[in-house]
């Protein structure tokens, strides 16, 4: 009890010295902390410029590798024991970029994808495609 009632008195002793060092410090802090996240915003924008050049975005080599490799494969060979047809053969050449996309959006193997691409997505699959039939 004693011992309770002399901190709290040398506290409120202190109080006014302790507020000022305790301000300062609190500013420091805040300028650490102003630091820091101008660092990490920093880090922000530049990933967010860099990451569509890195090819991480929308482009067709990723939109195939995502949606149709599973089935296709990664090289366009398809997988002929599981009737799956090759996308590179001379067969799949032919085939305009019309037939293409109606293959994409018609077939009803592909049900399940179709749903998930845009028209614009189909484009850019399909230039993939072609880029790999070289
Ligand atoms: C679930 C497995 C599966 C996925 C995923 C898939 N396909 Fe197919 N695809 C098939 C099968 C099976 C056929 C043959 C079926 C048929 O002809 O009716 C086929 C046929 C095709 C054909 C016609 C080939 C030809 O010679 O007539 C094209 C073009 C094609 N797929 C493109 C794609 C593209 C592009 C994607 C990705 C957006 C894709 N497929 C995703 C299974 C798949």
């Amino acid at each position: 009890m004693a011992s309770f009632a002399t901190t709290k008195a040398k506290d409120a002793k202190c109080h006014g010295v302790h507020q000022v060092v305790q301000i300062a410090v609190k500013g420091k802090a805040i300028m650490k902390m102003t630091k820091l996240a101008m660092l990490v915003l920093t880090i922000a924008v530049a990933l967010f410029i860099l990451i569509p050049s890195l090819s991480w975005a929308d482009d067709g080599a990723t939109l195939y590798k995502t949606k149709c490799a599973a089935c296709h494969g990664v090289d366009g060979a398809g997988k002929p024991a599981a009737k799956i047809p090759s996308l590179v053969s001379d067969d799949a050449k032919k085939l305009s970029d019309a037939d293409m996309t109606k293959a994409v959006t018609e077939k009803p193997k592909h049900a399940g994808v179709a749903k998930a691409l845009t028209p614009d997505q189909i484009k850019m699959v399909i230039g993939y495609i072609r880029s790999i039939q070289k």
